[in-house]
């Protein structure tokens, strides 16, 4: 079957088209998915579980149809029916092939309202913002948030999850030619990270949801209450991520709150992302779709800054 391999090492990769790699077969309660499109994560090429995978397949989020269950799988999905999953980044395989193992609690049912395409886009980006506001940052409704990279793919979900459910006052970290779009999404005030002095024009946030890191996330700090808290996911995490020790920026901020933790694949949450994608209250990440001859290419533009939208690759073609 058709799929991206990633060679090499960190330092030194090279991604290719391959047509060597057989077709999985789910075993015990794991679901074969026919993959329709398949979303890329540009910043993968660092993470070091691709390279402890056998095949070197990338891509956690996909979009496609189940296509076969195992032998022990006893859960409510039937061969046919349109899926979008997050699969785990310690799968054996990525989502990037013509077909992929997913597990069943990876797995929801495909907002019905937008293409694959579109589909394939959103398990990472929404489940990362959900996780943040909902189950690490325990805000209160109205409260006043802080997104950098907010133009980003997970930056729209931090935005307008922020506020549509939890009715907070939205300021949006962005360049400027993405501000009119974070305004349309929700966000109350935008501010540009080419102005050095953006930290300086916010003052009192409750809560900052970094995805940008370094510098920007360093800058934050003069953002946040007192009392706020600090929820980066930025690549490369923190030095201080890991467990590793402790931000320096504590010494003048003693009471904030400050984490970084990595996403988990979860069903539950992306079917209730699908029903407020179907009933209009979350709108989809633009997406840049390639045709799968196309992939070589599909990464290098998802590897570049201010890029419009996020890359998918389409391993089935879609009217
Ligand atoms: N830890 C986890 O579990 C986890 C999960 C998901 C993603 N991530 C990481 O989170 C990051 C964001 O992911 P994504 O998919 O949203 O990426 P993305 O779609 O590429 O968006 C990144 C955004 O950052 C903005 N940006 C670039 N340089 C900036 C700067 N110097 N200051 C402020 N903003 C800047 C860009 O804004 P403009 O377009 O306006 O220039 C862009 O929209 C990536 O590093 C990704 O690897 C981590």
């Amino acid at each position: 079957m058709k799929a991206v391999q990633i060679l090499g090492s960190q330092n030194d990769h090279r991604i290719i088209l391959s047509d060597t790699l057989p077709r999985p077969t789910p075993t015990g309660q794991q679901v074969l998915i026919k993959i329709h499109a398949a979303g890329i994560t540009a910043d993968e090429v660092i993470w070091p579980e691709l390279y402890a995978s056998s095949n070197r397949v990338p891509g956690h989020d996909i979009s496609g149809t189940v296509d076969a269950l195992g032998p022990k799988y006893s859960g409510p999905l039937s061969v046919g029916q349109r899926v979008y999953a997050m699969i785990d980044a310690d799968a054996p395989q990525g989502g990037q092939s013509e077909y992929a193992i997913a597990m069943p609690n990876e797995i929801a049912i495909k907002p019905s309202s937008i293409s694959h395409a579109e589909a394939a886009a959103l398990p990472i980006p929404a489940l990362t913002a959900w996780e943040a506001i909902f189950k690490r940052a325990n805000l209160d409704k109205g409260s006043k948030i802080l997104v950098t990279g907010a133009s980003g793919a997970v930056g729209v979900m931090l935005v307008q999850m922020a506020k549509k459910l939890l009715n907070a006052e939205v300021i949006g970290l962005a360049s400027s030619s993405n501000h009119a779009m974070l305004a349309e999404l929700g966000a109350d005030q935008v501010l540009d990270y080419n102005d050095p002095d953006w930290h300086n024009k916010v003052q009192g946030v409750d809560a900052v949801f970094d995805t940008v890191g370094g510098e920007t996330l360093t800058k934050t700090w003069n953002t946040v209450n007192g009392t706020g808290i600090i929820v980066t996911v930025g690549d490369p995490a923190p030095a201080w991520a890991f467990d590793r020790g402790q931000p320096e920026e504590l010494q003048n901020h003693p009471e904030v709150r400050w984490l970084h933790f990595i996403v988990s694949p979860d069903g539950d949450t992306l079917s209730k992302v699908a029903s407020l994608i179907d009933d209009g209250t979350l709108k989809p990440i633009p997406v840049v779709a390639f045709e799968v001859e196309e992939a070589v290419e599909a990464w290098k533009f998802a590897a570049q800054r201010g890029r419009k939208g996020k890359a998918v690759i389409k391993f089935v073609a879609e009217k």
